[in-house]
């Protein structure tokens, strides 16, 4: 007898996948150009121009040997030593090499740190909408996921929910910001609430809460004056689960790392923890080349300006055509509402006009469809008159 519950997992593709999978065949029919694809958040700007001169570089003058071998499991300790200071830099914190571990993105830095964590029966707790991944990550872990709804219309924290949510099995709650699918950005007062209330029910309870912060659009945000908090600022047991993938247009490369609060009491056992996870899932030494890579762009950002241009242009024509969203502050999604009650048959309508769109189903949060505008600017005008006479079959 297999392990039922992969063979299920690799057998139903996520909806996302499965859309995908969906318009490279409607392409092959009807020519790429006339299908409009918003399923997939794969970034549509290259890398900075610096990604490939330091890969060139590295390719050119390090020691091949080294360059392509072994690091220790936890990455090199060069790398980490670089990201430890670029974070204290940025954050005014107090990391170093041995509070950093180098993994493969972050799906991977997830996976770690849960399993790191969690034992069979624990809870753990986020905020819906949210990345459908975490439900596979926490229940392989052998945790439960429980979603707590966000606001009606905003999509910030619902602080009444929360507290109903939290219990004394409550091991972990996952916060993702800029959000995926929301676009949402928790602000300071938003996120000192949320550290306060986790600190107050830790002290009940006498049991650790950790907050794991799911980064890997923590850059791409906007807006002058809007920016991401971070967490290990405001609460000790605090995990930062960190990707290159969006912000240096690397998703394919799978690199990123954990970086864990040396302020927390039992730092030493939590980062054991995520080595051992990290080992017995056999996700140790992440790639070499990359690492070596990040170590030398880790202040570097792609052109985002094409993603901030993509937003406002569908916002003003959504907004035209009669549909209703929130104004997401980074990441590069949008969040629409529904034009029935159903999304899914929303979004099956939406296919008819070649729009391929997520239905918020998937990231718990029904109503709504996502729109993943990381796309070229071209294909992106050229969709618009499909999403107006969506909107108009519905009149
Ligand atoms: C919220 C969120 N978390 C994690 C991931 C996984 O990212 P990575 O490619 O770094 O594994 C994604 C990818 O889209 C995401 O949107």
């Amino acid at each position: 007898m297999l392990n039922e519950t992969n063979v299920k997992l690799g057998k139903v593709r996520s909806s996302i996948r499965e859309l995908f999978e969906y318009g490279k065949k409607r392409k092959a029919e009807i020519g790429e150009e006339n299908v409009y694809d918003f399923s997939l958040g794969n970034p549509s700007v290259p890398a900075p121009p610096e990604v490939k001169a330091a890969l060139s570089d590295l390719i050119e003058n390090s020691d091949a040997v080294a360059l392509h071998g072994y690091t220790s499991a936890q990455g090199d300790f060069k790398v980490r030593d670089k990201i430890a200071g670029y974070i204290n830099k940025r954050f005014a914190t107090s990391l170093d090499a041995d509070c950093i571990y180098m993994t493969c993105g972050a799906a991977a830095s997830l996976t770690i740190t849960l399993n790191a964590l969690v034992n069979e029966g624990d809870e753990v707790i986020t905020f819906a909408p949210y990345f459908p991944e975490y439900k596979v990550f926490s229940e392989h872990a052998g945790a439960k996921l429980v979603a707590v709804q966000c606001e009606d219309e905003t999509f910030q924290i619902d602080f009444a929910k929360l507290k109903a949510a939290l219990s004394a099995k409550t091991k972990a709650v996952i916060m993702n910001s800029p959000n995926n699918p929301s676009g949402v950005v928790y602000g300071a007062e938003c996120v000192k609430k949320l550290c306060a209330l986790l600190k107050e029910h830790s002290k009940k309870t006498g049991e650790p809460v950790y907050l794991i912060s799911d980064e890997p659009y923590r850059e791409l945000v906007f807006d002058d004056g809007i920016k991401a908090p971070y967490i290990m600022n405001c609460y000790d047991r605090s995990i930062v689960c960190y990707s290159y993938s969006k912000s240096l247009s690397l998703p394919g490369e799978r690199i990123g790392y954990i970086a864990v609060n040396n302020a927390m009491e039992e730092f030493s056992d939590v980062y054991a923890g995520i080595c051992g996870a990290g080992r017995a899932l056999g996700f140790v030494c992440a790639p070499n080349l990359f690492q070596q890579l990040v170590a030398r762009v880790y202040d570097k950002t792609a052109d985002i300006s094409v993603y901030k241009n993509n937003r406002d242009t569908l916002l003003k024509a959504l907004g035209e055509y009669g549909y209703t969203v929130v104004k997401p502050d980074g990441a590069f999604y949008l969040f629409v509402k529904s034009l029935e009650k159903d999304s899914k048959a929303f979004a099956e309508r939406a296919k008819k006009y070649e729009l391929l769109l997520v239905a918020g189903d998937d990231f718990g949060c029904g109503g709504y469809v996502r729109v993943s505008y990381c796309v070229s600017p071209e294909m992106l005008k050229r969709s618009l008159p499909a999403f107006k006479a969506l909107a108009e079959s519905y009149r």
